[in-house]
């Protein structure tokens, strides 16, 4: 197991009964995301998401669950990746991503909306690459990074 012993969290593989407090953090994020489209459809991609193989969670001992990723083992593909927003800056984010690279053996890889300047600046400071960008109406809307 992952812990980081200053701040007391730890990484452990997801549990169908941290859904909840998963879906919690999900759910608050994308009140910072307006330029989102909101659906259902999100949640149920992210339901379908979770299982103890494919997805970890952080997890202090009072906060109980405090961030998340959700990995494409096979492809080494990270499809979500939430902290909760009392817990950012702690090294979460680059703890959930240690273990999700030592599970898939190999570099990994996920894409970010281009308007969310908070996740690409963690990103650079993690390393990560820009490698392509989708546009839609000539703007950047995604764009494709890989971990070191
Ligand atoms: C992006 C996010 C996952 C980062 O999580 P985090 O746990 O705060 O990140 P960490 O503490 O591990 O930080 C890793 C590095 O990124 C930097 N960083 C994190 N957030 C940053 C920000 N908003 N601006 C600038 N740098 C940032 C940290 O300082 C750290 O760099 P350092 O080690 O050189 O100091 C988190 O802000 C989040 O959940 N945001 C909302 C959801 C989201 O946008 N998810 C990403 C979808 S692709």
């Amino acid at each position: 197991m992952y812990t980081h012993a200053g701040a007391g969290w730890s990484i452990r593989p997801f549990d169908p009964a941290d859904a909840g407090a998963c879906l919690a953090i999900f759910r608050d994020c994308l009140a910072d995301m307006p330029w989102r489209v909101r659906n259902r459809g999100q949640y149920m991609i992210l339901r379908r998401a979770f299982g103890p193989q494919n997805a970890l969670v952080a997890e202090e001992p009072d906060a109980g669950i405090i961030g998340f990723l959700t990995l494409q083992m096979a492809q080494g593909y990270v499809d979500h990746m939430f902290v909760d927003r009392d817990w950012r800056f702690c090294g979460v984010a680059r703890g959930l991503l240690e273990v999700a690279r030592a599970h898939v053996n190999g570099t990994l890889s996920l894409d970010v909306d281009t308007e969310n300047l908070g996740a690409r600046r963690a990103y650079e400071a993690l390393g990560w690459q820009v490698v392509a960008s989708t546009t839609a109406n000539g703007k950047a809307r995604q764009m494709r990074l890989v971990s070191p």
